[in-house]
Order: structure tokens, then C-alpha cells, then sequence
């Protein structure tokens, strides 16, 4: 029989109840963590609805186009630090990222390597005014944002 001093015994529950409160830290980042990449997710998705309903106008505004180009573009780099562990399907909170994420990180990594230089095209493009270019450009941005969302997130 293993028998436990009172010291350890503490010793044990100050384990278990550390155990816990890292739990519940873990909890609590996650979530935060997943609120504030939605966020920022939701600003590339008003960008981008920006753009594409800009561009329908017969002289549309290039300089919105630009600048909602820029916002994607600055944020593009980011996106693949925005999934650190546990923060998945598997932390409780409500997420729409699928686990493919983490079993696959080079495929995510390599779909969120494609969303910079399409979104720099397109600014680059609604900079010197070229509307043709900027509508046939805006497909391929939006390529990027579908390739990865179609294997990476649930619909
Ligand atoms: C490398 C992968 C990747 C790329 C590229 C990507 N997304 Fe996403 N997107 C995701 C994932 C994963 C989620 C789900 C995040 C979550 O729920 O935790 C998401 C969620 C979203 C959401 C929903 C946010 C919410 O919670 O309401 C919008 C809108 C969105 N993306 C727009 C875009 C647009 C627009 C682009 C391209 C300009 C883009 N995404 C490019 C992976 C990507």
C-alpha cells in the first residue's frame, strides 16, 4: 500500500488544482484567441465585398478598391499565426476552423502563403487605375480565400 505524507498529499492536490486553473486558461485563450481571429476575418470578408461590389460600378472608385486591397494585403501575412494549438473544434469553443488545420500544416501553410501576393496584385493594379485588371484580378484573389476555405474551414 503507498502510503502519502500529508505533505505530499498537498503537494498532490496543489497539482490537481494547478492542473485545473491551466485548464481554464487554456479555455479562456482559446477563446479569445478564435473571437479575435473571426474579427479579423470578417474585416478581410467586408473588404473584400467592398471590392467586389465596387468594381461593378461603371467608373468605380479606384482608391476604395485600393485601399480595401491594402487591408486584406496587411493582413494576409498574419493569417497563419492566427491558429496557434488548441485552439480547434477540440477546445469546446464554437469555431467553424477544421482539424485539418493541425494535421495538415503545410497545406494550411501553403494556402495562406497565396493570399498576399493575389491581394498585393490587386492593389497594386486599383493603384494605377486599371479596372479590367482589377476585376479579372479580383477572381484570383477570391481563388485564394475558397482554396483554403473549402479544405480548411466548415462551410
Ligand atoms: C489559409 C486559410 C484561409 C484563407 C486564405 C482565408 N480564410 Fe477565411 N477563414 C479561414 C478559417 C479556418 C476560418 C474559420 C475561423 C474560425 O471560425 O475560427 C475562416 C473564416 C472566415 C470568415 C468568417 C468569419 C466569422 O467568424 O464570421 C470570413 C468572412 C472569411 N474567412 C473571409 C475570408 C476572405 C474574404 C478571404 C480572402 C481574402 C479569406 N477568408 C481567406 C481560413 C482562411
Amino acid at each position: 500500500m503507498i502510503r502519502l505524507s500529508r505533505k505530499s498529499l498537498s503537494a498532490l492536490a496543489l497539482v490537481a488544482g494547478l492542473g485545473l486553473a491551466g485548464a481554464a486558461v487554456a479555455a479562456v485563450n482559446a477563446r479569445a484567441v478564435i473571437e479575435s481571429r473571426e474579427a479579423n476575418f470578417k474585416t478581410m470578408g467586408r473588404s473584400m465585398k467592398a471590392i467586389t461590389d465596387g468594381l461593378k460600378a461603371d467608373s468605380p472608385n479606384m482608391s476604395a478598391i485600393a485601399s480595401n486591397a491594402a487591408t486584406i494585403r496587411g493582413l494576409a501575412p498574419k493569417v497563419s499565426t492566427w491558429f496557434p494549438k488548441g485552439t480547434g473544434p477540440e477546445s469546446g469553443v464554437k469555431t467553424d476552423a477544421r482539424a485539418e488545420i493541425w494535421t495538415d500544416p503545410a497545406g494550411f501553410a501553403a494556402a495562406a502563403r497565396r493570399l498576399e501576393p493575389e491581394a498585393a496584385k490587386l492593389e497594386a493594379l486599383a493603384r494605377a487605375g486599371d479596372v479590367a485588371g482589377a476585376r479579372a484580378q479580383v477572381r484570383a484573389l477570391g481563388g485564394t480565400c475558397g482554396g483554403c476555405h473549402d479544405k480548411f474551414k466548415v462551410d
